[in-house]
């Protein structure tokens, strides 16, 4: 195979962001055919990529040329597309997480495991981000020794509320802990090899109590007790004043990790009547550039060679599961065990 030819469905947030990583920074791979509802984000990528545009990602599949398709769509599209695409003999990447209802999820994954020739690849890109691969290794080293404790936040910046509000609005979330917390969730059992029996979480919407109305927390919390005894606790929100704050810290009996206590934009520092600033990054395509890029360029590889993605389905069902069981214990008010089986 030369290059991979691939179809996009969504070209919202994050699947602009993909397209043109695909069409400008990977070389191996030969973007063809985008889908979206939105007209000028079709304008804008027909002008832009040179690609031929649809409404109706069942007619791209049915009359492209393309191996693979990625899919930027609404959550809780990704099933219907994934299981389309590989019937129509596709290679698929698809973005976190993998649905929302769990029966279409189940009937998903079935699909995936009847296609074993097929890639499937989920967009769990912060395993491809350099500090996390970090930490991975050093922790794989045994360097921090047994793992005691994780800490997760990820904060999206007060100004991509109104996107935010749209993007809830129109379609569903999952809520706080599967729309954001689901990336620490992965984080945290790829690096213990441990999983969950019990959560308690919470949830409040003080700093944007608009987002009760449309069934969603602004801030989550929630605190897990794992097989081994390790304990992580997880914050997501959506309120921070100052950019795109997503930061971990990993303790161990040897020692500890922290990454991104502060989320600087870069290594400049301005010193000015108002003080000394250090500017920081303002979204979570600025913050995990590099980390999009390399798991795209990941994806076209293992399409290439018939390499089966690291991520597995099984890792997209279970971080899925233990989401939804700290949403549950947030709307409920009650400690709920965890059954990944
Ligand atoms: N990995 C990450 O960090 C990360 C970040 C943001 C979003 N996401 C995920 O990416 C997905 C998309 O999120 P977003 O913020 O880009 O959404 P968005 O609402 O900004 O964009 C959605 C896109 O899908 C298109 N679309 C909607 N319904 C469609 C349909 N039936 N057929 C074809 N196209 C359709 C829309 O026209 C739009 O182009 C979600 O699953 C989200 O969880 C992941």
């Amino acid at each position: 195979m030369q290059k991979v030819k691939i179809g996009i469905i969504g070209l919202g947030r994050l699947g602009m962001v993909h397209a043109n990583h695909l069409v400008n920074l990977i070389s191996d791979a030969d973007v063809r055919a985008v889908c979206a509802l939105d007209d000028d984000q079709l304008a804008y990528a027909k002008k832009n990529f040179g690609v031929s545009t649809y409404k109706n990602y069942k007619e791209m599949i049915d009359v492209e040329d393309i191996d693979a398709v990625v899919i930027v769509s609404p959550t809780g599209f990704h099933p219907e597309m994934t299981e389309y695409a590989l019937n129509a003999n596709k290679h698929v990447f698809c973005e976190k997480p993998l649905g929302l209802n769990m029966d279409e999820v189940d009937t998903m994954v079935r699909q995936i495991k009847m296609h074993p020739k097929k890639i499937f690849q989920l967009g769990f890109m912060r395993r491809f981000d350099s500090s996390y691969k970090h930490a991975k290794k050093i922790i794989d080293d045994g360097k921090i020794g047994k793992i005691i404790y994780i800490r997760a936040y990820g904060i999206d910046p007060i100004s991509g509320m109104e996107s935010f509000k749209k993007f809830a609005t129109d379609n569903d979330s999952g809520g706080i802990f599967v729309d954001m917390c689901i990336h620490d969730i992965d984080l945290i059992r790829w690096y213990t090899h441990d999983d969950p029996v019990q959560v308690w979480a919470l949830g409040n919407d003080i700093a944007a109590p608009e987002l009760k109305n449309i069934g969603e927390y602004e801030t989550g919390v929630a605190m897990l007790k794992f097989k081994s005894g390790m304990i992580a606790t997880l914050l997501g929100g959506r309120h921070a004043a100052h950019g795109n704050q997503v930061e971990m810290e990993i303790m161990g009996s040897n020692g500890w990790i922290r990454i991104a206590q502060e989320p600087n934009k870069d290594f400049l520092t301005l010193f000015t009547n108002e003080g000394v600033v250090k500017p920081s990054m303002q979204s979570f395509s600025e913050r995990f550039s590099e980390a999009f890029i390399d798991e795209l360029r990941d994806f076209v590889n293992n399409v290439k060679t018939g390499k089966n993605s690291d991520i597995s389905v099984d890792d997209g069902v279970k971080a899925l599961k233990i989401a939804k069981a700290c949403k549950e214990s947030a709307d409920q008010g009650t400690l709920v065990d965890i059954k990944l089986s």
